[in-house]
């Protein structure tokens, strides 16, 4: 039973959903475990996202962090950096919000079956990637190596640490992390993500390549899978860009004849490599 919208039967007007849980994860990050109303499962794929509404302040587009694998519940991690998010993060433990979606593009984890997948999540990148990763380990004989680039700004910042600390103890897992500016307390690589390249050898005939996080991040990483030779279809990219409807109707996403809502957010680095816009 999927999609929020089967609540209300119209993809403009939110389904009701009842914050589970909800715990802080850094200075500006906090996790909260969703419920749709009336039974619903969101029925989701690894990339998508959700639009979120508090009544009375507005809706903003954010990613779904949790693995399809599990659907009865559903995980959002949400930087507080305005009106919505603010709002969110002030509402208390099973306060009513609302749902529309999942919406976009996704990572194709068919696709990626029998291949190795590089993953290189930058800050809240990690929030989208961790969907598919956590799919990946539920389903780890189907994919082959598995490599995770994670960097953050400093250790403060990092999400998700005892996942970090899990996927670091296993060895059908590579994890490399770095931290621009380190901490007293921090002993691993300090740099920016692209540095991590060096510490793995990917072999760019069976490689997929993940990558997410802020704009400025694209145009770097790009650049190290260009040079390992990964062919262009099998790099795919999450592209974050302003969000109103989240349907292809208002424009407010767009990129020369791209909406990324609907045409993304996931998409192969053929499909944009000409779109200057989109990737630098
Ligand atoms: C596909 C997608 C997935 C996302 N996933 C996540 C996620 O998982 N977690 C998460 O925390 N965020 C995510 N975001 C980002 C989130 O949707 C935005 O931060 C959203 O704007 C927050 O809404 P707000 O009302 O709290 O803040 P807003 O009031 O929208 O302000 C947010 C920030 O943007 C600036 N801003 C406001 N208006 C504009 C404008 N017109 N142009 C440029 N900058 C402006 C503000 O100064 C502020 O710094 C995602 C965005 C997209 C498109
Ligand atoms: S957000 Fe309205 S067209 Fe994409």
């Amino acid at each position: 039973m999927g999609c929020a919208c089967q609540q209300s039967n119209s993809i403009y007007a939110p389904g009701l959903a009842t914050i589970v849980t909800s715990e802080q994860m850094t200075e500006t990050e906090r996790v909260f475990e969703i419920k749709l109303k009336e039974g619903m499962h969101l029925g989701h794929r690894p990339g998508q996202f959700v639009q979120v509404s508090i009544f009375g302040i507005g809706e903003a587009p954010i990613s779904v962090s949790s693995p399809p694998t599990r659907d009865e519940s559903f995980e959002l991690v949400v930087r507080k950096v305005g009106n919505v998010t603010r709002a969110l993060h002030a509402l208390p433990d099973g306060s009513t919000i609302g749902i529309r979606g999942p919406f976009g593009t996704t990572f194709d984890i068919d696709d990626a079956k029998g291949k190795d997948i590089l993953f290189v999540a930058g800050g809240l990148g990690l929030v989208p990637a961790r969907s598919y990763i956590k799919h990946v380990l539920a389903n780890r004989g189907e994919y082959s190596r598995v490599i995770v680039l994670s960097g953050t700004k400093s250790p403060a910042e990092r999400l998700f640490t005892d996942e970090l600390a899990e996927w670091a103890a296993r060895d059908d897992v590579e994890l490399h992390e770095t931290v621009d500016r380190a901490d007293d307390q921090w002993t691993g690589n300090v740099g920016v993500i692209t540095m991590l390249f060096s510490k793995v050898k990917v072999d760019a005939a069976n490689t997929v390549a993940v990558i997410v996080g802020p704009p400025i991040m694209y145009k770097f990483v790009i650049m190290e899978t260009e040079k390992i030779g990964i062919p262009r279809d099998r790099v795919l990219l999450s592209l974050e860009r302003r969000m109103k409807c989240g349907v292809g109707k208002c424009g407010h996403c767009q990129i020369n004849n791209v909406y990324v809502c609907q045409d993304g957010p996931v998409f192969k680095l053929s499909q944009v490599f000409e779109l200057r816009e989109a990737i630098q």
